[in-house]
């Protein structure tokens, strides 16, 4: 399976001339690399001017969405539907992520559109992990409810589209990562809970990549021991400099 690294611009940059200077320069590096898919969610106000740009088929690039409306009617004021996702040429959706999750956001909303987005071709990218690790596995119960409950109603049939991106939240916007050893475990209990949902197969065939605190130091340590299949990256993925030596460390594994 092909390693994937997300950069997840957030609520960044502040103007469309930054959005496309951080674009074009990994456009640059992405052109060396042959291994892992690299792709892009900016916020939505940039996502229409540099679709083309990231879409085309000289560009090794995918453009991907930080959100999309839980609402399918039209009159829903400030929303963003997939369709028009889809029309820019989005071909994976970030779901679930932990800052939507503090904003309100529900894993049955969260199960609602892993199964839209799925429906209209859009690979999810689920966003599970524990707000905090308790000394007795606590955070275990809470993750398996978590991705159960986010993914409820999913068919075994559809599972491939899925991407699980597994995030401890108190590792996000933190000075350093979780330690790739806990990672790994992290990474297999996982596994175990999407076996028990669609099948051992399926779930090694599901991509887990880890986020939080990653940059270019840690990012060949977690593919390698943490035994993920790619990166979420927040903060780094906005430092040119910083998101093309992960690229290029992760590639490299
Ligand atoms: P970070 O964010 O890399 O800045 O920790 C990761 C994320 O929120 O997905």
């Amino acid at each position: 399976m092909k390693r994937m690294i997300i950069g997840n611009w957030k609520m960044n940059p502040d103007s469309f001339e930054e959005a496309r200077r951080i674009l074009n320069k990994i456009k640059r590096v992405s052109v060396d690399i042959k291994k892992t898919s690299i792709a892009i969610a900016p916020p939505f106000v940039f996502m229409q001017p540099i679709s083309k740009s990231v879409t085309s088929s000289k560009s090794k690039l995918i453009l991907g969405s930080q959100n999309v409306s839980l609402y399918e009617n039209n009159s829903s004021t400030g929303e963003v539907s997939i369709e028009m996702l889809k029309k820019i040429g989005v071909s994976i959706c970030i779901v679930g992520h932990s800052e939507r999750r503090h904003m309100g956001e529900k894993d049955e909303e969260v199960a609602t559109k892993v199964k839209r987005l799925i429906k209209n071709n859009i690979s999810p990218v689920v966003c599970i992990g524990e707000e905090v690790r308790g000394a007795q596995g606590e955070h275990l119960d809470f993750l398996k409810n978590q991705i159960k409950n986010s993914l409820l109603g999913v068919q075994k049939r559809d599972s491939h589209k899925i991407i699980i991106a597994y995030e401890p939240v108190w590792a996000i916007g933190a000075p350093a990562p979780m330690e790739s050893k806990d990672i790994h475990e992290s990474v297999l209990f996982v596994r175990k809970v999407l076996a028990d949902i669609f099948g051992s197969e399926i779930a090694f065939r599901i991509p887990v990549l880890y986020g939080g605190s990653v940059n270019g130091r840690n990012a060949g340590d977690i593919i390698k021991v943490g035994q993920t299949d790619g990166l979420l990256v927040g903060r780094e993925s906005l430092n040119t400099s910083a998101f093309s030596e992960i690229i290029r460390e992760v590639d490299k594994v």
